[in-house]
């Protein structure tokens, strides 16, 4: 029985005050849940304010960000030893809006804007074996554009971001890393992928871990999906096979329904 995750991605949101609040609400509704993990990934500013706000909880805490090298002259990055100091313990990695795969093109977002971080699936395979080597959790994200679903390309994407993601880990690391099935399509646009599909999706990229490192590491890992996930359509999501929790945007940012999500993540295993 795999242990369900629900992971709240702020990403660029709340100041040190606002972050102090949601995580100090979510704390009070859900600090001594059970049966599921609830990790919390504020922006970097605010991370050792919302470690206090979750202290003596069962919640955790974890970056969006890691850059692979320890210290040294890489301006506006953060290491692994770094978000160790602030108490993280887990680890987005490779997230679509980092590699530049945007979901809801603004108008003003130029291509050249839209490669603005430019990560690849090389430089997310580096930073996973950081987060790994300081006993960071990954939470590494994969998922195909809208052009690319609609060109039937969806399982040869997420297969090659997850084979590469993974390239030189042994099974026992492979069997440490969460995965996140990110469809960027259905990223802060309010279109939930379909769950029978989503949990498709996840069937392959269990296959491709069984084929990278070995069934059992397949059969334990968990696989999270992310994109417009919401307490309206979380039960739906939760109650398939292969999904083994959310990563959230939108509806982590408010703590009565990040709530609902946890609830229905707990619900799923009992
Ligand atoms: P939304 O839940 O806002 O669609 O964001 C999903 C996401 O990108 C989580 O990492």
């Amino acid at each position: 029985m795999r242990t369900p995750i629900m992971a709240g991605n702020w990403k660029m949101n709340c100041d040190n005050e606002e972050a102090w609040q949601l995580a100090a609400a979510i704390a009070d509704e859900k600090g001594d849940v059970e049966g599921c993990e609830v990790v919390l990934c504020p922006p970097a500013t605010a991370l050792t304010t919302v470690l206090a706000a979750i202290e003596d909880t069962n919640i955790g805490l974890g970056a969006q960000n890691i850059f692979w090298e320890e210290s040294g002259a890489y301006t506006g990055e953060l290491s692994g030893p770094m978000l160790l100091s602030c108490g993280c313990e887990y680890v987005i990695i490779g997230h679509s809006e980092r590699r530049g795969r945007f979901g809801s093109v603004a108008d003003d977002f130029t291509p050249e804007l839209q490669k603005v971080f430019g990560e690849s699936d090389a430089s997310v395979n580096r930073k996973i074996k950081a987060a790994l080597s300081y006993e960071l959790t990954p939470i590494v994200c994969v998922g195909e554009l809208l052009n690319e679903r609609q060109a039937g390309q969806t399982d040869e994407v997420v297969t090659s971001q997850v084979r590469t993601a993974v390239d030189g880990l042994a099974a026992d690391q492979i069997d440490s890393l969460v995965l996140a099935y990110e469809p960027v399509w259905a990223i802060g646009t309010g279109e939930v992928c379909d769950a029978d599909e989503a949990n498709r999706v996840l069937g392959v990229i269990r296959g491709i871990v069984a084929e990278c490192a070995d069934e059992s590491v397949a059969q334990e890992i968990r696989i999270l999906y992310g994109g417009s996930v919401k307490p309206d359509n979380v039960v739906g999501l939760m109650q398939q096979a292969e999904i083994d929790g959310g990563l959230v945007g939108g509806a982590s940012l408010e703590a009565d329904s990040f709530g609902e999500l946890i609830t229905a993540a707990s619900a799923s295993v009992a």
